[in-house]
Formats: C-alpha cells, sequence, structure tokens
C-alpha cells in the first residue's frame, strides 16, 4: 500500500521507466548457451547437421549467429521446424509432433530481439547423438527389421527436371504369408535423403489379388508403425513395384538404392484388426471420371475443392498426410457423422510443397468412426504471387505429376473394422479417457 502511494505521487513517464526495468530485471535476457541450444539441438539439429537435409548445420553459436534473424522469421511463422498442421483446430497430440510450443518460440524471439547474445558456454547443454539417416529411425524401438527389400539400383543425376524410377523386383524372403507390424521406407544416406522426393513400395502378389503398399514414403514421412493389435495382411509371394520419384538437388551419385525394413508380427499370430495402411481419398474429380478433372486455378487466383467419402464400414484413422502441390496451401479433413454433427478432424493450414508429413495420432485420439460417416476434405490453392512457392502465378495450373501441376489428395491411414469391434473399440476408449481424467 505505500508503494502505492509512492507511485500515484511519480509522474506517469517515471512510472513506465520504473516498470520497464522491474520487468527486466525480472526477465533475465534469453542467451544462447542456456536457453537457445537445448531448443535447436532437440527440435532443429536432426536434420541442420552437416550430413543432414537442412540446408546449414545449426548446433554451435557461430553456425547459429548469423542465422539469427532468419530463425526468428522462421520459427515464429511456424514454417520451421517442419509441421504444418494448424496449431488451433482439430485433434492436437500426435505421435511424432515435432513442433515448437509457444514458449519455445517466444523464447527465441526475445533472443533474436536481446540481439542474440551468446552467455556463457558453461550453460551450454550436454550434446546429444542424434540416429545418423543411415540408421532404422524404428531401429530403436522394434530392432532390426525382420525383412529388408530393395529397390534395383539407380544413377542420380545432378541437375534436370523430375525423374522417375520404377523398377520391378522379386518379393523374396517370406516362407508363409505375414502380418505386417511396422514399415519404415529409408533412402540411402545422405544422398537420397536429399534427392528422393516421396516414393512407393507396393506388393503385387503373385497370380494376381489385391495389391499390398508395404511403404509410402515423403519427405516427413518414412514410417508407419500400426496400432496393437492391427496388422496389414502381406502374401508370400509377387514382385515389389517400386514408384520413386526423384528430383535432382546438384549431387550426384552412381547406384542409388532406396531400402524398405518390414517388421512382423509372429509367424502364424493374426492380429484382430486387419488394415490397409494408407488408403487415398481424392479431392481432385468426381468418381469414376477423369482424376485430375476438378483443378482448374486461375492466374492470380484461388480455387477451393471438396470431395466427400462416405464410410461403408466403422473406422478407426491413424494418420492424416495431405497431398498438393506448389499452390497448394490447406487441406481439412471433417467428419460429418449419421447424426449430422461435423467435426474438423485435421487441418494443414501452412501447407509446403517441400514436405509430405504425415501427422500420426496419439492412440487416445485416433478418431473411431461408425458406418455412414462422411470423409469431407477441403483444398484451397493459392496461384497469386502472395504465395512464396509460386512458380509462376500468370499461368493457368491444372492437375499433373510434376510439382508446377496440382494434385490434390489426402493419405489416410485407416483401419475399417466390423460392428462388433466398432463397439469395443469405443468402449475402450471411455475406459481410457476415464482413467486419463483420474490421473
Ligand atoms: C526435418 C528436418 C528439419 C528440421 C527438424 C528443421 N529444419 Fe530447418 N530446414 C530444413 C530444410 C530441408 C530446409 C530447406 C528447405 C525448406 O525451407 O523447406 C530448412 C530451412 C531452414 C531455414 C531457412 C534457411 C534458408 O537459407 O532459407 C531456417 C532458418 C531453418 N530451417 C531453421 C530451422 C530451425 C530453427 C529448426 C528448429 C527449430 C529447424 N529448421 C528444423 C530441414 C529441417
Amino acid at each position: 500500500m505505500i508503494q502505492l502511494k509512492n507511485i500515484v505521487q511519480t509522474s506517469l513517464p517515471a512510472l513506465i521507466l520504473a516498470m520497464i526495468s522491474i520487468q527486466s530485471v525480472a526477465q533475465e535476457e534469453p542467451t544462447y548457451s542456456k536457453d537457445i541450444a537445448p531448443i535447436l539441438q532437440e527440435k532443429c539439429a536432426s536434420c541442420h547437421n552437416p550430413e543432414g537435409i537442412g540446408p546449414m548445420p545449426l548446433q554451435n553459436y557461430s553456425q547459429v549467429k548469423p542465422f539469427a534473424a532468419l530463425i526468428h522469421d522462421r520459427t515464429s511463422k511456424r514454417i520451421m521446424p517442419p509441421w504444418h498442421v494448424d496449431t488451433g483446430i482439430g485433434i492436437q497430440s500426435f505421435k511424432n509432433d515435432a513442433s515448437l510450443s509457444e514458449a519455445q518460440i517466444d523464447k527465441i524471439e526475445a533472443w533474436v530481439l536481446a540481439g542474440a547474445p551468446e552467455g556463457n558456454p558453461s550453460e551450454l547443454p550436454e550434446p546429444i547423438d542424434f540416429p545418423s539417416g543411415a540408421e532404422w529411425q524404428l531401429g530403436e524401438q522394434l530392432g532390426p527389421p525382420d525383412l529388408i527389400i530393395k529397390s534395383s539400383p539407380y544413377d542420380v543425376i545432378a541437375n534436370g527436371q523430375d525423374q522417375w524410377w520404377q523398377p520391378s523386383v522379386p518379393f523374396e524372403g517370406l516362407n508363409d504369408e505375414r502380418f505386417l507390424r511396422a514399415a519404415e521406407f529409408k533412402p540411402s544416406y545422405p544422398l537420397g535423403k536429399k534427392v528422393v522426393h516421396h516414393g512407393h513400395a507396393v506388393l503385387v502378389p503373385e497370380g494376381g489379388g489385391r495389391s499390398v503398399a508395404l511403404a509410402r514414403y515423403g519427405v516427413g514421412k518414412s514410417w508407419e508403425i500400426f496400432p496393437d493389435g492391427t496388422g496389414m495382411r502381406v502374401p508370400a509371394n509377387g514382385n515389389i513395384a517400386w514408384n520413386l520419384h526423384y528430383f535432382p538437388v546438384g549431387a550426384e551419385g552412381a547406384d542409388d538404392v532406396v531400402e524398405v525394413g518390414l517388421w512382423f508380427y509372429p509367424e502364424g499370430q493374426t492380429p484382430e484388426k486387419e488394415t490397409i495402411g494408407e488408403a487415398m481419398f481424392r479431392v481432385d474429380g468426381l468418381k469414376g471420371m477423369a482424376r485430375g478433372q476438378d483443378i482448374v486455378i486461375p492466374p492470380h487466383g484461388y480455387q477451393v475443392l471438396q470431395g466427400t467419402h462416405r464410410l461403408d464400414a466403422p473406422a478407426v484413422i491413424h494418420s492424416y498426410r495431405p497431398h498438393l502441390h506448389m499452390r497448394g496451401k490447406v487441406m481439412t479433413m471433417e467428419a460429418i457423422y449419421p447424426d449430422g454433427k461435423k467435426e474438423v478432424l485435421s487441418q494443414v493450414n501452412n501447407y509446403d510443397h517441400n514436405w509430405q508429413i504425415a501427422y500420426i495420432y496419439e492412440d487416445d485420439v485416433k478418431p473411431i468412426l461408425p458406418t455412414g460417416t462422411i470423409l469431407q476434405f477441403t483444398s484451397v490453392f493459392d496461384n497469386t504471387a502472395n504465395n512464396p512457392i509460386n512458380p509462376d502465378p500468370e499461368q493457368w495450373v491444372v492437375f499433373g505429376r510434376r510439382g508446377v501441376d496440382e494434385m490434390s489428395h489426402a493419405w489416410v491411414g485407416i483401419t475399417y473394422i466390423d460392428e462388433e469391434q466398432y463397439v469395443q473399440t469405443v468402449a475402450e476408449r471411455r475406459v481410457q479417457q476415464e482413467t486419463l481424467r483420474i490421473q
């Protein structure tokens, strides 16, 4: 109260000055050594190291200092680390969340505004070992793969247009049909990690039958672990149809090979639920008509497209991976339930074609959808000069495979279940949520 009286008697400018100095004493200036290095180590260095896919290493003060302003820009706009899902709407709990927290973004900002001071190097965090890109990322969790399949070698060119490499390789190594638990797609390291833009390894069974997509890859999505009790049926014989999209980046290399690691359920074990893995949900044409026919984006203009898909059986959704090209900005996935209720499941509002990120839901938030649910996808394209990666706003843009043409579909990790399993899965979720609430 005494203080209050003093303040009342002080002039306003003096008061403001006093408040500012109180604040700066209370909040010590962040420094690189103490505050920023731990963030960069945890959230950036796995790519921003000399062999990583990031354009520059960010592992010590002299490397980081010249980029301070750019780091501030990219992190405050949530462009880096690459994680482009809307943090304001839809499911927010992911197994592979790579994003910065608001507090971390604020800390980087405060540090840059303070002149990016180094601080005391004795406060630096212990260096951590991150797995090299040459190792299986799932290795630590699952051990070495049960089976590794390889593409046939390809000579990577340094410069030029998009390249497609589509060898067919016999599938060997299984005696009997098995159920897949997890798969990882591993381009060579470091070259392949930089030039393989996306790829699929699809098993075409001997004697016909439905093809099985063992692994799908995009920069930002390299592995898939199915939930406990869920697996993908893999026949023992056939051929692997590889579909590899190489995008030259100025580095060449002979005999590049892509590997896929496969982890199976034990021999003879049939998991409760059979999944088809990632399924494509189109947003670019009416069913039964030419693919991509709906994409017509005017010069300096926008287009909004919607695609709806009715689920003919109940389903659990594991992951969401929108696919657009350079004009793509937004893709929203909504569920319209049979009772009419509508809900946004996920929205990528900051799409960047350089990244094909699968947003993998935590087990306790995976959508469990009843028969008759409509999945509705909405894509927004921006062909104006405001879109920083637009190669040419003067062009009309239509469907095509090249990055400068457009596409619009979502890869959704989905397991269809029967009505009985649906009732059971919903009941299990209730128990899960109840337990969480009590904890
Ligand atoms: C998954 C790999 C990955 C992670 C994690 C990552 N980056 Fe990057 N970063 C890249 C790649 C690749 C590029 C260049 C292509 C692009 O901009 O998408 C890039 C570009 C940048 C740029 C722009 C460089 C330029 O010259 O234009 C900055 C700044 C940056 N990153 C900072 C960060 C910071 C800070 C973090 C962590 C908070 C981070 N990145 C996390 C891969 C990554």
